[in-house]
């Protein structure tokens, strides 16, 4: 994906990418209210788009599917729906995330993004190269399952909250066996998350990641759930975001729903793991709620494994009611 976009760049050689760039960043920072409804206005909209956000994108898609693949390795989808796929960000990280998937279709009402998207695309393997583009809105696709995994990433939260029950109502009956939405790791991003999740919750589905279980989320009114990916900043994004970073982390807020309730049997650690000599620190989401779990050295087995977990990775459940380390 990245070479795709590299070669994208470097063959349009973009004028006016840095302004189009600016637009953007002052849209994502703008408060969802006062965004403008189309920010696509032109071509290098479209790829300051791509050069700007689309690898952080796809980072926090793919680390969404990687979390799913680790819970529920069986679930092999042979067909994805990527819904609001801008330039194809979804797609991408599903087909390098699940190989098996054999058919690609993407959704996508701006003709700039889809132009762009099926650009990149034929940098892809076969089942990207040889993907159905469809310039639609979500409301005007037919209802009923149309593929295996079904991915609306960056999208609920640009839809009027009016119309997002209607929206995710569709969602769930294009998905076959998997449906997983992606926001940006924000207060609000996590707003969208938590509605959508009752939603799915309440039309029958159970999640199969972040949350290790159906309950209420122990985070709402408190707290965001939301996890992060640190992606390295390619040289274009560097001059963009002039004299910054080489690296970026990208918080995102997900949540993946199937018609059958995965098998459990872990937390997940919501906070990135706090390291001293001998001790690791890991806030958890556990079937019982919000947990913090110590890990001395003593521990030696539990203290190798903890120093090699991350933020959004899972954690074996433990039994709270008997702590399995001296916390003092
Ligand atoms: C922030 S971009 C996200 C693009 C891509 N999914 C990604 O993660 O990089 C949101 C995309 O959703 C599309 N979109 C907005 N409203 C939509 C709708 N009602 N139905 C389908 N797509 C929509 C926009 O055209 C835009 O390309």
């Amino acid at each position: 994906m990245r070479r795709a976009l590299n070669e994208e760049l470097d063959a349009a050689k973009p004028r006016g990418l840095g302004e189009a760039a600016a637009r953007l960043s002052a849209r994502y920072r703008s408060s969802a209210t006062d965004r403008p409804r189309s920010f696509i206005q032109s071509d290098e909209d479209a790829l300051a788009y791509a050069a700007y956000r689309l690898p952080a994108t796809y980072a926090g898609v793919a680390a969404a599917l990687a979390a799913v693949q680790r819970i529920s390795p069986g679930l092999l989808p042979s067909s994805v729906l990527d819904i609001g796929a801008g330039p194809g960000t979804a797609a991408w990280a599903a087909v390098e995330t699940f190989p098996r998937l054999e058919t690609v279709s993407l959704v996508e009402p701006d003709l700039r993004m889809a132009a762009l998207g099926k650009r990149l695309a034929q940098y892809g393997p076969p089942p990207l190269r040889l993907a159905r583009w469809e310039q639609s809105n979500i409301e005007e696709l037919p209802t009923g399952p149309t593929a295996d995994l079904v991915i609306a990433a960056y999208v609920l939260g640009e839809i009027d909250e009016g119309r997002r029950t209607e929206v995710l109502q569709k969602l769930i009956s294009l998905a076959g066996r998997l449906l997983v939405l992606v926001e940006p790791g924000t207060p609000f991003g996590y707003s969208v998350i938590l509605s959508a999740r009752a939603q799915l919750l309440d039309a029958g589905r159970s999640v199969v990641a972040p949350c290790p279980h159906d309950d209420a989320c122990p985070m709402a009114g408190s707290d965001w759930c939301h996890f992060s990916v640190r992606l390295p900043r390619s040289r274009i994004h560097r001059q963009l975001k002039a004299g910054s970073l080489s690296y970026e982390d990208e918080k995102f807020s997900y949540v993946a729903v199937a018609p059958e309730p995965p098998r459990r049997g872990y937390s997940r650690i919501v906070r990135h793991p706090t390291t001293r000599t001998a001790m690791i620190r890991l806030e958890l989401c556990a079937p019982q709620g919000l947990r913090t779990e110590v890990v001395t050295k003593r521990d030696k087995a539990a203290f190798r494994d903890a120093r090699d977990v991350r933020w959004g990775d899972e954690w074996p459940v433990i039994d709270f009611s008997k702590p399995r380390v001296d916390e003092s």
